[in-house]
């Protein structure tokens, strides 16, 4: 079984959020179970820098009249897995900025040429550049960014294409990439394509929808997510196509990458622990009151926050609730970058507050330092695809108070009578911040009861998240399409 699974970012290489864990993660757990999988991306340079063995691999010619493609060839740093580059130095050459967004936080203005080319490279790879060379089996593709995938390998000139199968996989329904359809002959779509049961949407172009009308099979990230996007509340206007397919969607949750979030082993963090001596995690939160500039206080519940400072992830629902926690005699430490007003917010908060500390800043050590050295996490979620903090927080002791929704539904126990003994967090419905509050006080009471609180906690921390359950859904659903692992 051949697999290409293409994604717009891949940790250790580039990351913006979870897309990037996933692809970083995925892969190689399928890899593990025998499958011959490959990655591809697009040749960001700050992501060609970081791997292995580079050589010069398969040319494109120049497919969209904006510049020779072509690819790279190379290793991942960690895993050895290999990695292919789609490299076009007009549009992926650049320092500076992300993957989306240049410097100025403005998306790149030709994103639509970027992520059509990307997606036209994966769906050409289905094509052998010689008899006997390698295609894959499997497309399998994520986010918007690879949308037009199935849409490719659906509309265009399929003279020796492999019978390939394509899985795309929603991470987020919310960023759909809608743009203007006088792109498309830029792009190599046909006109026709531009109609209701294509890529239209509303008078646009939809990368998502393409993907979602063309791919074999749709995965989502959560199987609470694949019920709650075939509604009106969390479709975007897709959820009616999304039911119209909803034999073929399939809500499969992420796991997390134990070697890099392991108490046990974690570089980033003052003191390792584990299951057996949690109490040692205490000197984790001594460490970071001390670097956070927080009062020195083991009694004090520390609430922390890490993640996108943005609408989704509810970061309204927490600064409503500043001067609550700190009534509570509890700390907060946040961790994020995103909108300005909430940069903003969380800033004069701090300042104004010495139990509360906030870094604007995006730091993969410093996550693992606040999510070791807290008591409790926050992630009030008005939508969640999977989320995959809540579970590194769980892994690590900490327990979350998660909003019921997505991937935080399906992860987290709710600590609660029906639960007994079971639970491993905090868990409320309604997108307020007195459901939040009201979450919070719940949490501030267990934590009075150590011996309580810490039963719960070695509940999070014995839950099994590993990759190894969740790829093998992913393996079945390749079968499921005709693919056998031993092909
Ligand atoms: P999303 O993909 O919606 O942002 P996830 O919970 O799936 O949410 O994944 C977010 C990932 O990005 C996690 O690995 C998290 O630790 C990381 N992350 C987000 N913001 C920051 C930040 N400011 N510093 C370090 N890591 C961050
Ligand atoms: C998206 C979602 C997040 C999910 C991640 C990885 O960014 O917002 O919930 O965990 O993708 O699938």
């Amino acid at each position: 079984m051949s697999i290409l699974f293409v994604s717009s970012e891949a940790y250790p290489l580039v990351k913006t959020g979870g897309l990037a864990d996933v692809a970083g993660a995925l892969p190689p757990a399928l890899l593990k179970h025998g499958a011959d999988v490959r990655l591809l991306m697009p040749a960001y340079p700050e992501a060609l820098d970081k791997v292995l063995n580079r050589r010069e691999g398969r040319h494109f010619g120049d497919p969209f009249g904006i510049g020779e493609v072509s690819l790279i060839d190379a290793q991942m740093p960690d895993s050895g897995m290999p990695v292919s580059f789609v490299s076009c130095n007009t549009l992926f050459n650049r320092r500076g900025g992300g993957p989306y967004q240049q410097a100025s936080g403005e998306e790149w203005p030709d994103n639509h040429a970027r992520f059509a080319l990307l997606s036209y490279v994966a769906a050409q790879m289905g094509i052998p550049e010689e008899e006997g060379a390698w295609a894959p089996d499997i497309l399998h593709v994520n986010d918007w960014q690879c949308g037009l995938v199935p849409a490719y390998l659906h509309y265009c000139d399929a003279k020796g294409l492999k019978s390939v199968k394509s899985v795309y996989t929603i991470h987020n329904l919310r960023y759909q990439g809608l743009f203007d359809p006088a792109i498309m002959p830029i792009i190599r779509l046909p006109a026709n394509a531009m109609q209701v049961e294509g890529v239209e949407f509303h008078g646009a172009l939809s990368y998502m929808k393409a993907g979602i009308n063309f791919a074999d099979a749709i995965t989502t990230v959560s199987r609470t997510y694949a019920k709650e996007i075939q509604t009106e509340e969390f479709g975007y206007g897709l959820e009616g196509l999304l039911r119209l397919r909803a034999n073929d969607l399939h809500g499969i949750v992420n796991g997390i990458d134990y070697d890099i979030w392991n108490p046990t082993t974690d570089r980033h963090i003052a003191q390792h622990y584990s299951i057996e001596n949690i109490e040692a995690k205490q000197r984790n939160k001594m460490a970071l009151q001390q670097e956070m500039g927080l009062p020195r206080d083991p009694d004090a519940p520390l609430f922390s926050f890490v993640g996108r400072l943005t609408e989704q992830k509810g970061v309204d629902l927490i600064t409503d609730n500043l001067q609550q926690i700190v009534d509570l005699g509890g700390q907060l430490v946040l961790l994020g970058t995103g909108e300005p007003q909430y940069e903003e917010l969380l800033r004069q908060a701090a300042d104004h507050n010495d139990r509360i500390s906030a870094r604007i800043a995006y730091s993969e050590e410093l996550a693992h330092r606040l999510i070791a050295g807290s008591d409790a996490f926050l992630m009030p979620s008005r939508f969640e695809p999977c989320g995959l903090t809540q579970m590194y927080a769980l892994r690590y002791g900490t327990l979350p108070i998660v909003r019921k929704t997505g991937g935080l539904a399906d992860t987290v126990t709710d600590i609660n009578a029906t639960a007994g003994p079971d639970g491993d967090g905090f868990a409320f419905n309604e997108a307020t911040s007195g459901a939040l509050l009201e979450a919070i006080r719940r949490a501030a009471e267990v934590y009075r009861e150590p011996s309580q609180w810490r039963r719960f906690q070695a509940n999070a921390m014995r839950k099994d998240f590993s990759w190894e359950h969740s790829a093998q859904d992913y393996l079945r659903l390749y079968e499921e399409l005709g693919v056998s692992i031993t092909s």
